[in-house]
């Protein structure tokens, strides 16, 4: 029988949003020092962690945003805040090549269509001294179908066809947090080394695995990868090489220092 990761019994408990900004906001300076740089926002939505980090550090903040929100209009008038209403995998013709000091993006990576063309935009924007901060869910997370509070088994996504789903659901058609891109964390690093993004910081949240569904069906689910299954989210940050910057990094695994011939 396989020796399961930790089931830490795990509840969504939606946190207020007000106090997850600043949480958040406080985080970021502490792991890449944002007070009074440019920032940009990938994926602001509302812009609340834009205005946390706007009115506590003193950032002036862009905001990008595949959809406008309700609010953009008040939240423009935010003496350093501007939200714009944009693909981040497109090139953008408002933001201007290696103009931001700092890019974060929380939680919205993982609903990014074509996550290539969006690093690759973000390593455009950045400057070679440039710190981006992602945090993002996993497609193979326990909890990556979002639908956590209202389905009772986990990984629902990797184990039942949407149509299912929705008629489980009884809706005419499942939100777009249900569809997360299905990039593994391994495929993130070979991304991030392409485009010459260092991981100068790394940590994994993994607290959503469930043995009770696990073990109903593990013969679908021990076809991938344990590690994936248990890791929900990965926060990193990522750093270009002063002498290089923006310039692919190599992978021992292609080629010998050393080769015989
Ligand atoms: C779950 S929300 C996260 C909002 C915010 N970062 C936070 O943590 O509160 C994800 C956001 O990503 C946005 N998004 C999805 N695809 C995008 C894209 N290609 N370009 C820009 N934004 C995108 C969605 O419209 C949505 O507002």
């Amino acid at each position: 029988m396989t020796d399961l990761p930790a089931d830490k019994g795990y509840k969504y408990v939606p946190e207020d949003r007000s106090k997850r900004a600043t949480r958040i906001a406080d985080e970021i300076e502490r792991l890449v020092g944002v007070s009074g740089l440019r920032v940009l926002d990938v994926g602001c939505h509302r812009g609340e962690i834009a205005t946390a980090l706007a009115d506590r550090y003193g950032c002036e903040v862009i905001g990008v945003d595949i959809e406008a929100q309700p609010n953009w209009d008040e939240l423009n008038q935010h003496p350093r805040i501007k939200v714009v209403e944009g693909d981040i995998a497109q090139p953008l013709s408002s933001l201007a090549n290696e103009s931001f000091d700092r890019i974060i993006s929380i939680s919205a990576w993982e609903h990014i269509r074509h996550p290539w063309s969006a690093l690759q935009q973000c390593q455009r924007y950045l400057r070679i001294d440039g710190k981006f901060y992602l945090f993002s869910m996993l497609y193979r997370s326990a909890g990556a179908s979002h639908l956590l509070h209202r389905i009772e088994e986990r990984w629902p996504h990797l184990l039942f066809p949407p149509e299912e789903i929705r008629e489980r659901l009884n809706v005419p058609k499942l939100g777009y947090a249900f569809w997360c891109n299905k990039l593994t964390y391994q495929q993130y690093l070979f991304y991030f080394r392409k485009l010459g993004f260092h991981v100068t910081f790394e940590r994994f949240n993994q607290d959503m695995f469930d043995h009770k569904t696990f073990r109903q069906y593990e013969q679908r689910l021990e076809l991938y990868p344990m590690w994936d299954l248990k890791t929900d989210f990965f926060k990193v940050v990522l750093e270009f090489d002063s002498a290089h910057p923006k310039q692919p990094i190599a992978d021992m695994v292609y080629r010998l220092r050393h080769p015989s011939s």
